[in-house]
């Protein structure tokens, strides 16, 4: 059995040239996210054992009920990314509001701020089934020196510099870009050192998968019924498999490796839909395009959208290009 022996350390170095603003800040940035990630795979690996499930009490601004493993995961990536003073701003699902990070000295002198779902997934986490990290990263807009402001983590995500994405599944893996493909790599937790996996990970132009919440069907606007039934034809290859976790970043994993559709719609109960633009669907469809795939709301690409608050939503489909462009076309004929 061959075994991959570059280290997620090693590749970064090797791949400075891919991160055109200032290469020794994206190797503190990753090194820290995966000093993190590791951190919070070490506490999944023990929930059961140890005080990490079930809710704490307390709702976040989306005004869901926070669970224990939110709240760390939250806690962990923003000490860890405060700590090292790489970055100048952080934005979390978990945090009603931007964290401002001055630095020890005061400076304000970090120029890239991070947006995250610390814990992706988070209704998976009693029962013992994958979640994830969801991370973006732009340079901020506003002078060095300064304090950041809201207008530096209101870009849209063609700005975006770097995105990824870890899995705490059956292996911990780390997903990345920085605008020059997209690789994996897998945690070896015996060494703790991430190992380059999936190198150039490529999306199928066609798959056979769709990932939806189907119980929601009925709020659906015509469109997404449309496709759905088109997914359930027996008709050429399909019926199509439906694969749905519940958790975003895995079920898009799944999805590049297999090729497929993930849809969340916006619905009579959600009407703007239920994912963050910020730090759920630009990252993921900034991977997802990198990969060779498609990210769209229904009628426009999603990196394209300016937002105008944090916590904002949209509608998001994502994953294999013609799969995409189908969608795309059912939304436009129910118009
Ligand atoms: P989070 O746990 O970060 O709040 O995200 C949950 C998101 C996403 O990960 C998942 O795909 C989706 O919500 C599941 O929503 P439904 O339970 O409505 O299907
Ligand atoms: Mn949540
Ligand atoms: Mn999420
Ligand atoms: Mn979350």
């Amino acid at each position: 059995m061959q075994e991959n022996n570059k280290t997620l350390g090693e590749f970064i170095i090797e791949n400075q040239k891919d991160f055109p603003y200032s290469s020794g800040e994206l190797s503190r940035i990753f090194n820290s996210i995966k000093l993190a990630a590791k951190v919070v795979s070490h506490k999944v690996n023990k929930a059961g054992l140890v005080d990490i499930i079930g809710g704490v009490g307390e709702k976040n601004v989306q005004g869901e009920d926070q669970q224990k493993l939110d709240v760390y995961a939250n806690e962990i990536f923003i000490q860890t990314l405060i700590n090292r003073e790489i970055v100048c701003g952080i934005a979390s699902e978990e945090n009603d509001d931007f964290i401002t990070v001055e630095g020890s000295d005061k400076s304000h002198n970090n120029k890239y701020v991070l947006l995250m779902d610390p814990l992706d997934g988070s209704s998976n986490i009693d029962v013992n089934v994958s979640v994830g990290t969801i991370f973006s990263v732009y340079r901020r807009i506003t002078p060095i020196g300064t304090p950041v402001t809201l207008e530096d983590f209101l870009q849209p995500g063609i700005n975006q510099v770097a995105a990824g994405y870890v899995i705490y599944g059956t292996s911990t893996m780390l997903v990345y870009t920085t605008g020059c493909g997209v690789n994996g790599f897998t945690l070896n937790p015996a060494i703790g050192s991430f190992y380059l996996s999936h190198p150039k990970m490529t999306i199928p132009a066609d798959g056979s998968i769709y990932s939806v919440n189907e119980g929601n069907y009925v709020h659906f606007p015509q469109g997404v019924k449309d496709y759905i039934k088109y997914c359930q034809l027996e008709e050429e290859d399909r019926p199509y498999t439906s694969r749905y976790i519940g958790s975003l970043a895995s079920d898009i994993h799944r999805n590049i490796i297999k090729g497929g559709i993930y849809l969340y719609p916006t619905s009579s109960k959600a009407v703007k839909g239920k994912l963050r633009l910020l730090y759920e669907c630009n990252p993921m469809a900034f991977i997802v395009e990198q990969a060779g795939g498609k990210a769209s709301d229904g009628f426009d690409r999603v990196m394209e959208i300016v937002p105008t608050s944090l916590h904002e939503r949209s509608a998001f489909f994502c994953g294999s290009t013609n799969m995409v462009n189908k969608i795309e076309d059912c939304m436009l004929k129910a118009k």
